[in-house]
């Protein structure tokens, strides 16, 4: 393997090269998850740890399913319940954790630059699975698996990416992602939610839907984060589903053969009316499916060959 490095923070600083290598190797595990027993020993004798400061269904549990297929040992640390309640750091948090001899952190945080900070203080490898509005690289690289499996290439295709792209790190990953893989990306959405350096990340910013759904091959939604919103950027929901939302009009409009996809979680009824997330060309639980698959390339790439 010629993609060996100590953690995954982002997208930002990985080669087209070092991304595509992840992708090869993800093909090759992706088989592992239908066969009757589904283990192989690659990290067997290796320990990772989940650390997740924010909620999380898909990342968590599918980091877990990866590293135990893969037979490593995994511990699911419990924030609420540490001694992070009693204002310990979380570089103290890890380097304690890593003192009982563990291989691999898996970091969320609601502040940017946390799994970086934490790579920093311990030698053991790091994998960003989502910090504030900065990255979240295996979204972004199980959606660039999930659209080269179906679509056959990611070269010349347009991606359009519709939402709240200022606070979503998984716009910021798949910008980079696709842009280096040589997609056209486009990034859609109202001026107060369209951050201006997405066009030096290589975007393309609109905030037409139509245009951005013209000759789309990729139409992703992203959810609006009110979680993260520190102002009211939008007067409601309901205008932001008027203007942006994907429904029946606007689904007529998608080119044929284009694809849906959806980081999860949805709200559905605002970006996506429901059922449309259920069409025969929505690849919202494939994305899910192919994150396992993902997830086992990325620890067997960073840890696997590890003394
Ligand atoms: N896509 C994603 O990160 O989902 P979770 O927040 O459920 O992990």
């Amino acid at each position: 393997m010629n993609w060996i490095k100590k953690d995954l923070i982002g997208l930002e600083n990985l080669t087209k090269e070092e991304i595509e290598t992840i992708l090869k190797t993800a093909v090759s595990f992706k088989e592992i998850s239908s066969r009757q027993v589904k283990k192989v020993p690659a990290l067997r004798g290796k320990t990772v740890v989940n650390l997740f400061f924010e909620p999380s269904t898909r990342t968590k549990t599918s980091f877990e399913l990866a590293a135990k297929r893969l037979s490593a040992d995994v511990l699911s640390f419990e924030v609420a319940s540490s001694s992070i309640s009693k204002g310990e750091t979380i570089v103290d948090t890890a380097q304690n954790i890593e003192a009982m001899k563990v291989d691999c952190f898996i970091v969320r945080h609601s502040v940017a630059g946390a799994p970086e900070l934490i790579s920093r203080n311990v030698s053991s490898a790091v994998i960003n699975a989502g910090d504030g509005c900065h990255e979240h690289p295996t979204q972004a690289l199980l959606d660039l698996f999930t659209v080269k499996e179906n679509l056959g290439k990611i070269k010349g295709l347009k991606i359009s990416i519709v939402g709240d792209i200022l606070h979503s790190r998984v716009a910021r990953s798949n910008i980079w992602g696709f842009t280096k893989l040589g997609a056209k990306v486009f990034v859609c959405g109202p001026p107060p939610i369209i951050p201006a350096d997405a066009e030096k990340m290589g975007a393309k910013i609109t905030y037409d839907i139509e245009e951005a759904i013209k000759d789309a091959d990729v139409i992703y939604l992203l959810r609006l984060q009110k979680e993260r919103q520190k102002e009211n950027f939008l007067s409601s929901l309901k205008e932001y589903s008027y203007f942006y939302g994907i429904d029946e009009n606007r689904y007529k409009k998608i080119k044929k053969g284009a694809v849906i996809m959806h980081p999860g979680p949805m709200n559905r009824g605002v970006e996506i009316k429901s059922d449309i997330a259920e069409r025969e060309n929505s690849l919202i639980l494939e994305q899910v499916t192919n994150g396992i698959a993902v997830r086992m390339a990325v620890l067997y790439l960073t840890i696997g060959s590890r003394k």
